[in-house]
C-alpha cells in the first residue's frame, strides 16, 4: 500500500526536530512542499534546507507545488474554508497517485505541528473519503509556535492549575466582554490584542520565533501595545511578511 509521511518540522528553528522526524524524513522518497505564493520564500527555504541538513544521500525528490489560493467568501467564512479544502484535497490527490507509489512513501512536511491550525491531516481525511487514492499515513509530531514561545519567553502557558486556551486573532476579535486569561492567539493579522488594552493583562509576545529574525517583547499590556504594534508593521515591511504568535495573562492580584 502507498504510504504517507505528515511530518512536523518545528516552527522555525532547524533544530526543533525530533529524532522520529529525522527517521522520517529518511525513509520518504518524495517531498510535496507547498508554495502559498506569498513572499516567504524564507518559509520555502527553511523547508529546503531542513531536507539537506538530515537527508542521508540524495535518493529524494522536492515537488514545489502551488497551493490553491484561499478565496474569502463573502456569504460564509465556513464555505470559502470548505471549498479551499476541496481544492487542495483534489491537488493532493492528484499528487499521490502521480509522485507515490508502494516503495517510494511521499511526506508533507508541516509548519510547526500537523495538529495546531493546520488542515493537512483533514485534507488527507478527505482524499481517503473520496476514495480514488487508497494510502496508510503516519503523523510526526513537530515542536509548535506556542511551544517555542513558551521557551524563548521562559514562561510555562499556564500558572499552578489554571486552563490554557489556544484561539485564532478572529477568535478573539468575537471575545467581547469575556474574560481573557492564559489565552495564545495565533493568526492575528491586526494587533487584536489592542482591544484589551484596558485590561490589567500581561503580554509574551514572539515573532519569527527560532529563525534569526526572531523579536520578543514582553510586559503590561498597556505599557508595551504601541511599541509591539510599530515592531510589528516595521518588521513586516521589511521582510514582506510576519508570523507572530502571543500570550495574555492576567497579571495576578
Ligand atoms: C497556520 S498556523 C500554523 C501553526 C503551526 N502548525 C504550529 O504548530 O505552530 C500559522 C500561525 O502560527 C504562528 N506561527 C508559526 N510559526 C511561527 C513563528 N516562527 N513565530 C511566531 N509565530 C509563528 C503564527 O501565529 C502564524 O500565524
Amino acid at each position: 500500500m502507498k504510504k504517507l509521511l505528515v511530518i512536523g518540522i518545528g516552527a522555525g528553528h532547524p533544530e526543533h526536530i525530533t529524532v522520529q522526524a529525522i527517521k522520517a524524513l529518511n525513509r520518504a522518497k518524495v517531498f510535496f512542499i507547498l508554495d502559498k505564493g506569498y513572499a516567504n520564500d524564507d518559509l520555502l527555504r527553511l523547508r529546503r534546507d531542513i531536507c539537506e541538513r538530515y537527508i542521508e544521500g540524495d535518493d529524494y525528490r522536492l515537488l514545489q507545488v502551488r497551493d490553491p489560493k484561499r478565496e474569502d467568501d463573502r456569504q460564509s467564512y465556513r464555505h470559502g474554508i470548505e471549498h479551499w479544502h476541496e481544492q487542495r484535497a483534489v491537488l493532493f490527490e492528484q499528487l499521490i497517485a502521480e509522485q507515490v507509489t508502494d516503495d517510494e512513501p511521499g511526506a508533507f512536511l508541516v509548519w510547526g505541528d500537523p495538529a495546531l491550525y493546520d488542515s493537512t491531516l483533514r485534507i488527507l481525511e478527505r482524499v481517503l473519503a473520496r476514495a480514488r487514492q487508497v494510502f496508510d499515513y503516519q503523523v510526526i509530531p513537530g515542536i509548535t509556535s506556542v511551544q517555542a514561545l513558551a521557551a524563548q519567553h521562559r514562561i510555562a502557558l499556564n500558572r499552578i492549575g489554571e486552563p490554557v486556551v489556544i484561539i485564532t486573532g478572529r477568535r478573539l476579535g468575537q471575545q467581547q466582554g469575556v474574560e481573557i486569561d492564559n489565552t495564545v492567539v495565533m493568526l492575528d493579522a491586526h494587533c487584536g490584542f489592542e482591544r484589551f488594552v484596558d485590561q490589567d493583562l500581561y503580554i509574551y509576545w514572539g515573532a519569527y520565533l527560532g529563525t534569526v529574525d526572531e523579536i520578543l517583547i514582553c510586559g503590561p499590556l498597556r505599557e508595551v501595545c504601541e511599541q509591539i504594534k510599530r515592531t510589528r508593521q516595521a518588521a513586516r515591511a521589511e521582510k514582506g511578511w510576519i508570523m507572530d504568535t502571543y500570550l495574555l495573562r492576567r497579571a495576578v492580584d
